[in-house]
């Protein structure tokens, strides 16, 4: 007790002591420096660097090793959690594959499935609890598990990897403005593709069906291709992209068996759009070969004309052909029904022609005041691919004089060159001929 009440006079003291004085006075920059060290260590500076000199001294180690922990996937020993990893392994056991062969009272609460594990045996199973019983469906693959065979998850239709790798998973970057011209073409190209993906009701409503498919057909280069990476593009439906000849295979009946499983595919997405590029290479009409024996070719063809007859024509799925000898097609593949829509890519017109130079010019580095239209006069039936190379060229005339802006001498120039020194390849008049 009596130290406190020493104390507290001493307070009183120096309050009183301070009044006495002066009054108020402002601290100034150098006193609120000294406050703030109040309660530091005398080393507390120069251990904070220390520290972060350690830090950045790790990072630099860490940099020159070259490794991280994401590398390794290994966490330090310390922070390995054994208990929980075993734990979430027993949860997770592999499962097994089934096929989902029935299902015994379909959409009640007591449903129950009848599964078929290859090699083993029949089950009627129930559901785990983490399927719900809207996404198995009869003829479904399963996982199940090994247990007590209940259904844990549904699984996607077994495909060849060969017809999984045609699909295009990243959208072109096609729009259409970069096809020039064959504005008719692509107007009817997109109501055919378009408008059945995009507003199925309206051909509800008029019940008629929409095509299935559209055959493009044109010489070579008149952007055949294109267009239908631009469709594709347009609509978000998934892409599978087909060379004809990849459908020729060395057994007899893989080329069949790779159009259904392409088409099993198809039918599996929302929405699809099936393009057969270079269809020629096995849609060409039927012959006999003299030897007897039914071709390996026709018999793939065949193949897609019975798909195409199999599908729903207001389904999810829309085929397009590309060629440039539509006259050797047979005749069973272009019947009403199936390819019903044929589109024509012709040799583009002047303004057409135009378009196409300032697409292709477009990211050239080129003089302002070329005459475009001039340089369309100059080609007269020349294709949009013919064109391309025309600015390709004039762009190397620029590389050859060292300068760094093509100039519209330039692009006489590569006309000049590419389409009057090469009209020896040009494949346009052939294709006249069988028009
Ligand atoms: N109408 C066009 N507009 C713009 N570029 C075109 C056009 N037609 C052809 N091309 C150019 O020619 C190239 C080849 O065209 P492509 O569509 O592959 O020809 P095909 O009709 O033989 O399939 C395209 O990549 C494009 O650069
Ligand atoms: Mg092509």
């Amino acid at each position: 007790m009596a130290k406190g009440e020493c104390q507290t006079t001493n307070r009183g003291d120096y309050a009183s002591d301070d009044e006495d004085e002066k009054p108020v006075q402002a601290l100034d920059e150098e006193d609120i420096e000294l406050l703030k060290t109040y309660g530091l260590g005398p080393y507390t500076k120069s251990i904070k660097e220390l520290e972060e000199d350690i830090s950045k001294m790790n990072k630099r180690v860490n940099d020159i090793r070259g490794v991280k922990e994401s590398d390794t996937g290994l966490a330090p020993p310390s922070m390995w959690d054994v208990v929980a990893d075993k734990e979430m392994m027993q949860q997770e056991q592999p499962l097994q594959v089934a096929r989902c062969t029935k299902i015994l009272n379909a959409g009640q609460d007591d449903a129950k499935y009848m599964i078929n594990v290859k090699q083993i045996a029949k089950f009627v199973v129930g559901l785990g609890d983490r399927v719900a019983a809207t996404d198995i469906e009869e003829g479904m693959r399963v996982g199940v598990d090994r247990t007590k065979y209940q259904i844990q998850i549904p699984l996607p239709p077994k495909i060849d990897p060969t017809v999984t790798m045609m699909q295009v998973e990243d959208k072109p970057d096609v729009t259409y403005n970069d096809v020039g011209g064959c504005k008719e073409s692509l107007e009817k190209l997109r109501e055919v593709v378009e408008l059945p993906l995009l507003h199925p009701e309206k051909f509800v409503a008029l019940g008629i069906d929409p095509p299935k498919g559209i055959l493009l057909y044109g010489p070579p280069g008149t952007g055949k291709t294109l267009s239908a990476r631009a469709v594709a593009n347009r609509t978000d439906a998934c892409f599978i992209r087909v060379i004809g000849s990849e459908l020729v295979q060395k057994y007899v009946g893989e080329g069949a068996r790779m159009v259904r499983e392409l088409f099993q595919l198809a039918r599996s997405k929302k929405a699809c759009i099936v393009f057969f590029d270079e269809v020629d290479a096995i849609g060409g009409a039927r012959f006999d070969d003299g030897a007897g024996g039914d071709n390996e070719v026709q018999r793939t063809m065949l193949e897609i004309v019975n798909q195409l007859d199999g599908f729903d024509a207001r389904g999810n799925v829309k085929v397009l052909m590309a060629t440039n000898r539509p006259d050797t097609l047979d005749p069973a593949l272009l019947r009403p029904g199936r390819m019903d829509r044929r589109v024509e890519f012709g040799v583009p017109d002047l303004e057409g022609r135009t378009e196409i130079f300032k697409i292709h010019s477009s990211n050239m580095n080129c003089d302002q005041n070329i005459r475009f239209e001039l340089l369309a006069r100059l080609c007269p039936n020349c294709t949009g691919a013919d064109l391309r190379s025309v600015c390709t060229e004039a762009g190397m005339f620029a590389i050859r004089a060292r300068r760094k802006q093509i100039s519209e001498k330039d692009m006489l120039d590569a006309i000049n060159k590419v389409i009057k020194g090469y009209a020896k390849f040009s494949a346009t008049p052939k294709y006249m001929v069988y028009n």
